[in-house]
């Protein structure tokens, strides 16, 4: 028999592994602002159901001097544990080790975690804070990463993606997280981008930094790359668990119910004057959906990208939504290029997850100029009408005031296969504006009129009587039901129910041709 304790072993390795790359780099981790990897998956995962996986791997690279630099774990710490009592699966990569960088042994320990996660129907959730590709592993690092973009792909509309960039995350190693469906950012501790600061000044001459290329006010306002950012770390780890709230943990599930004392038949009264009647007045769509769903908690998604079209999750009766809302408090409602990617996005990633969709609708038309075109508003705003259309959930729309021109069939419309149509009185459906159709239509007698603004005036209001009201829309049936807004919250909580047991599909193919 040997003179081996082997408890005594086990837990020496386990000690190596918990150290990670020394208490020198924790260190600097830690003055950093940030947290190590297993502080993370502390915070992220229910207290004490942490189980993780591949402890003891170590890489296979002799050069370089890599001997001498083995640490269990390679540098990633994987497993499974439970948010809210229900499995997930993740990764966490650990910069004290080697940069956190990936390399052959460690992107095989991701793979393992994926395919688990895949093959069971959980969610994956990957928190990002690496050097990228290991250097000294050459090929095999970059092999490594296409094994996970394989996985990204094949998972994608089966299992929830969540990433969380913590640190650094450059060069190719990005587009695991942006083919992940959610990317949420830590405030001046974590950044992205595909080139840093350093090889664009060589390259195109341009100045910048690293924040302002890819930090996370870059990419939650400008570039729409990531969707939502916080503080700390803590901060944004209890976001991930919140939005875990609202979805299934696979594309045959549903999304789990939450019991509100908030009651089912609430009448809001304060809707009824919300929406100003003067189609060029503001007002923040937002209030009406606080007003609207159950206890006003509405989790918002891409808050300050693209905020004339609002999306995010609520509940209605206990039962997850998605929500679809056009904001009149930013470029009028308009739709733009950066709205039509957002909404078309999260409207497919609801469609996927089985998630009802709710569009509250006030919208004038897609934006007009010259920047909009150039920029292939066609070819985007063609994106938000493909997803609408494709989509299979229970869909529920409320036309609030404008729906207008294209905008209107593209907003959930009953055309797109829409299941139940509200509108307010003060909807107004048409092709266009007033003013602009009675510009149109009357140009040439209101030229040579002496009256003519006298005569306009009436012209407008005869087009507004006519035909910019949602009556010509309801007596065809385009529009289900006209609600006073007080009972906006009831129609659509038994609608909602009403609904839960649809099934539609789409044609059998190998897969649609998005508009990309
Ligand atoms: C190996 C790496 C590494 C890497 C960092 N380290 N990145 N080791 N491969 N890619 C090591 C460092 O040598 C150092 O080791 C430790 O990690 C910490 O790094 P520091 O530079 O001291 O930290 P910091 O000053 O905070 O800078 C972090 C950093 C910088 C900005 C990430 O390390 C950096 O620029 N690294 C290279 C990034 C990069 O170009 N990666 C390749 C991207 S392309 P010691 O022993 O000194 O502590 C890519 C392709 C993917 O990833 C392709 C997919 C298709």
């Amino acid at each position: 028999m040997s003179g081996r304790d082997p408890i005594h072993e086990l837990e020496r390795r386990t000690r190596l592994a918990f150290a990670g790359g020394g208490p020198e780099r924790v260190r600097h981790q830690h003055e950093a602002g940030k947290l190590t990897a297993r502080e993370r998956l502390e915070l992220l995962l229910d207290s004490g159901s942490f189980n993780e996986l591949d402890r003891l791997v170590t890489h296979r690279c002799r050069d370089f001097g890599m001997d001498a630099e083995r640490y269990p774990g390679d540098g990633v710490v994987t497993g499974f544990g439970t948010v809210d009592r229900r499995p997930v699966y993740v990764f966490a990569q650990d910069f004290t080790v080697l940069g956190g960088s990936l390399g052959e042994a460690y992107a095989r320990k991701i793979c393992k975690i994926m395919d688990l996660a895949l093959k069971t129907g959980c969610p994956v959730i990957g928190l990002n804070d690496s050097g990228g590709a290991r250097i000294q592993e050459g090929v095999m690092a970059l092999g490594g990463y296409a094994d996970i973009f394989l996985r990204n792909t094949l998972s994608s509309g089966v299992i929830p993606q969540i990433s969380a960039i913590m640190g650094p995350c450059a060069g190719g190693a990005v587009y695991s997280p942006a083919l992940t469906d959610f990317i949420f950012m830590v405030q001046r501790s974590s950044y992205m981008f595909l080139t840093g600061p350093e090889v664009i000044k060589a390259v195109t001459h341009e100045e910048t930094t690293k924040e302002d290329l890819g930090g996370a006010t870059t990419h939650t306002e400008l570039s729409g790359v990531a969707h939502l950012a916080y503080p700390t770390d803590e901060a944004c780890l209890l976001a991930i668990r919140e939005l875990l709230s609202f979805l299934p943990s696979n594309n045959l599930e549903d999304p789990p119910t939450k019991p509100t004392a908030d009651p089912h038949t609430r009448v809001e009264e304060r809707l009824d004057g919300l929406v100003p009647t003067d189609p060029t007045q503001p007002y923040d769509i937002k209030e009406v959906l606080r007003l609207v769903v159950d206890d006003g908690y509405f989790f918002e998604i891409q808050p300050h990208h693209a905020p004339n079209l609002v999306i995010g999750f609520a509940r209605l009766g206990g039962r997850a939504v998605g929500i679809v809302a056009n904001q009149p408090l930013h470029h009028a409602g308009c739709l733009d290029i950066d709205a039509s990617l957002k909404g078309a996005r999260f409207v497919r990633f609801c469609d996927a997850f089985n998630l009802p969709l709710v569009t509250f609708e006030d919208v004038p038309g897609f934006l007009p100029g010259v920047t909009q075109e150039l920029g292939g508003i066609i070819k985007h705003g063609a994106k938000l009408l493909y997803a609408y259309a494709e989509a299979t959930v229970p869909k529920l729309t409320v036309i609030t005031r404008k729906a207008y021109g294209g905008a209107y069939c593209v907003m959930a419309s009953k055309h797109l296969r829409t299941d139940l149509n509200f509108a307010y009185p003060t909807a107004e459906i048409a092709v266009m504006g007033a003013s602009g159709a009675v510009n149109i239509l009357y140009r040439k007698e209101l030229a040579g009129s002496e009256q003519a603004e006298a005569k306009r005036r009436q012209l407008v209001a005869a087009y507004e009587e006519k035909l910019a009201s949602p009556y010509a829309a309801a007596e065809v049936g385009f529009i289900d039901e006209v609600i006073v807004p007080r009972f906006t919250r009831q129609r659509l909580i038994a609608g909602l129910a009403a609904l839960a047991n649809k099934q539609d599909r789409n044609p059998a193919r190998k897969h649609g041709n998005l508009p990309l």
